[in-house]
């Protein structure tokens, strides 16, 4: 386990580079597997949760070569063999094995525990996706095996734009007999990556990015070069400490037009912007407006970042709300920004609000999730006196380098390992 250090109120000048996006490549990782020959897939992130997908490749026996950012994968050898919970609990994301192995051998079998810290996080719409293009499901105490004798392209009407049934549907169909066409498809930049991923290997997906993806299915996979995209929740996430504590700082490698709906945020909070092709530059302002904000679907404003904002809400001049419409219980992290002497309370299930400035000072907090503990983080770098977080192996989940990152552009924050 460990902890994250931070003592506070310090002012970051310089540059902080943006990584691969981590919801992409725990997407693209498993997305190989469909690959009949050798892929390469450079900008991943190091972090953990690539680390638990890696783990899972070499349990099927596939041939991985991880060298700094680039993976090579070859997974033409694999065993179709049961993952067990011990290695499947580790990240949610591990549910994209269920497309990818479904797709490539008609059968996958492996344990799914539900449920996290920030709702239920139930996959039914993943499975009526593969019911319908002829799987036969059986579920017992959150295991999974699900078969086929053939998948059968047909359309689907997703409930909901799930990002995780939009790809794992796209995994299961991309190689099924005929056409697939999704409805009320999930249009986040992450499925885009995935989908060209998938083309560049001679996959026939059309619509990515819009609400109606079609799969063409296709009988083979060839080798083939890509990149994850740059993260726009980490980058969001530094555009937010920038918004709080910048003094010229850059953050490089960026999509600006990913980050719109945080943007327009940030105009409304009269945070001063100098928008690049590929960076943003931000000064904290003297004075932040106080805004409301309410979670979408892409290209609303993300669920992701809606913790991290939280904490620059706490510094507005007068009274924000959030209303947080895609997961049911994600405001634990403003019970520990109170602690810390922020003015947030709940008013219901899934609105709260905020009342600023306030003045925070470091104590002993807990990550209840990722994006929990980058709110913390934030906290911690605004806060007067040290800031400990504890559970920070949550944010080591979905932020590479953060503490190098922030370090190189003047916080005083540092990792210790606990027993
Ligand atoms: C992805 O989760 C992300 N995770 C989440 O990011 C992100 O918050 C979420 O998309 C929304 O953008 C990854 O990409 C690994 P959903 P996912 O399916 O795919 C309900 C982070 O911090 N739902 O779009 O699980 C669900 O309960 C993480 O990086 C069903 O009801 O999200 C939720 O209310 C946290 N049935 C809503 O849809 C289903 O079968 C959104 O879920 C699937 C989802």
């Amino acid at each position: 386990m460990h902890k994250i250090i931070i003592e506070g109120n310090r002012k970051l000048s310089g540059e902080i580079k943006i990584s691969g996006s981590k919801n992409s490549a725990v997407a693209l990782v498993p997305a190989a597997v469909l690959c009949d020959e050798k892929v390469s897939i450079a900008n991943i992130p190091n972090i953990s949760d690539v680390d638990s997908l890696e783990q899972i490749l070499n349990y099927l026996g596939a041939y991985v070569d991880r060298n700094g950012d680039i993976i090579k994968i070859d997974s033409s050898k694999i065993e179709n063999k049961v993952i067990p919970e011990e290695i499947s609990k580790k990240l949610r994301a591990s549910y994209y094995f269920m497309g990818a192995l479904l797709s490539k051998f008609k059968k996958v079998e492996m344990y799914f525990p539900g449920g996290c810290s920030i709702g239920e996080r139930p996959i039914n719409l993943h499975l009526k996706g593969f019911e319908a293009l002829g799987a036969k499901i059986e579920e017992k105490e959150n295991f999974f095996r699900i078969t086929a004798d053939k998948l059968v392209g047909t359309k689907i009407n997703l409930d909901f734009a799930s990002v995780g049934a939009t790809i794992n549907l796209i995994l299961a169909a991309v190689k099924a007999e005929g056409t697939t066409i999704i409805a009320n498809a999930a249009k986040e930049p992450h499925i885009v990556n995935v989908a060209t991923f998938l083309n560049n290997m001679g996959a026939k997906i059309s619509g990515a990015g819009t609400s109606e993806i079609k799969i063409e299915g296709v009988k083979y996979l060839h080798s083939c070069f890509h990149e994850v995209v740059p993260d726009y929740i980490e980058a969001g996430t530094y555009m937010i400490i920038a918004s709080a504590l910048g003094n010229n700082l850059k953050i490089s490698n960026i999509i600006p037009d990913h980050l719109e709906a945080l943007i327009s945020k940030l105009e409304e909070m009269d945070v001063p912007m100098q928008i690049g092709v590929d960076y943003i530059k931000i000064d904290s302002p003297v004075c932040l407006k106080p805004v409301n904000i309410k979670t979408q679907v892409y290209p609303g404003f993300p669920t992701d970042l809606q913790q991290p904002m939280a904490t620059l809400l706490t510094q507005a001049d007068g009274v924000s709300t959030i209303h947080e419409t895609i997961w049911e219980n994600r405001f634990l992290n403003l019970f520990e920004l109170n602690k810390m002497g922020a003015k947030a309370s709940l008013l219901s299930n899934s609105k709260a609000s905020i009342s600023g400035p306030s003045e925070l000072i470091g104590k002993t907090v807990m990550a209840t999730d990722l994006r929990a503990g980058a709110s913390l983080v934030i906290a911690g770098l605004l806060a007067k006196g040290t800031t400990i977080i504890e559970n920070a192996d949550y944010i080591l989940r979905g932020y590479e380098n953060i503490i190098e990152k922030l370090s190189k552009v003047g916080a005083k924050i540092s990792l210790e390992e606990i027993e």
